[in-house]
């Protein structure tokens, strides 16, 4: 069985609740939520404010929290306070990489660390005792809907070897074009847990994507 992470980033916000429940209903393990700021990607989406209306309705649930933003060192105390389960940031990002993981830490949250297509996984090597989770972007980061790019694969493999080395614990998630082809080449590779936006929420039946993701 594979954890599963949708990206409500491609649910319905009109039922954005609604959407929530139905993939957690159907055994989706976490909520994948993007946090975009219109200047580490391209796009905004959502922030602090919708996360706590979420958490509110559904404490329960696991948020995986996503932070395209190059400022996460300054949010970590307000996503923490909003339900934060584990706050993902980049390492391509403008803060101190090792600050902004004690801060995450601090609040009580996990931390996880992420990677664009760009990054080579051995810029991770100081952290990854540290971390919960390491997140290999296979897009670039910023939209949903883009096509998978395989040298993600390589990043996975590198990291499971890596993890095994140092007998370290931290989960690895793949994010960015996973579907029903792709998705079983990166548990392949090592994945541990799959994000999956279009995937789940564009499919006719999202509760049906959810399960057969999960199983793989
Ligand atoms: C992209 C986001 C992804 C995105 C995935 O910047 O980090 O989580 O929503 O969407 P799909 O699965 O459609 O590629
Ligand atoms: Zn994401």
């Amino acid at each position: 069985m594979t954890i599963v992470s949708p990206s409500i980033l491609s649910a319905d916000f009109t039922k954005l609740g609604a959407d929530c429940q139905m993939v957690l209903d159907a055994g989706a393990q976490m909520l994948h939520y993007d946090v975009m700021d219109g200047h580490f990607v391209p796009n905004i989406s959502f922030g602090v404010p919708v996360l706590k209306s979420l958490h509110k309705g559904m404490p329960a649930a696991f948020y995986d929290v996503h932070l395209m933003i190059s400022h996460p060192l300054a949010y970590a105390e307000p996503f923490a306070k909003a339900g934060a389960t584990l706050q993902n940031f980049h390492l391509e990002c403008e803060d101190d990489i090792q600050a902004t993981i004690d801060a995450i830490k601090a609040q009580g949250c996990k931390v996880g660390l992420t990677i664009k297509p760009g990054t080579a996984p051995e810029a991770l090597s100081p952290y990854l005792d540290q971390l919960d989770l390491v997140l290999v972007m296979s897009v670039e980061p910023g939209f949903g809907g883009q096509k998978f790019m395989p040298s993600a694969l390589e990043k996975l493999r590198w990291l499971r070897e890596e993890r095994a080395k140092r007998n370290a614990h931290f989960l690895l998630e793949v994010d960015g074009g996973v579907d029903d082809t792709t998705a079983p080449l990166c548990v392949e590779a090592g994945a541990d847990i799959l994000v999956a936006g279009s995937a789940v929420f564009g499919a006719a039946d999202p509760a049906a994507a959810v399960r057969r993701l999960a199983a793989l």
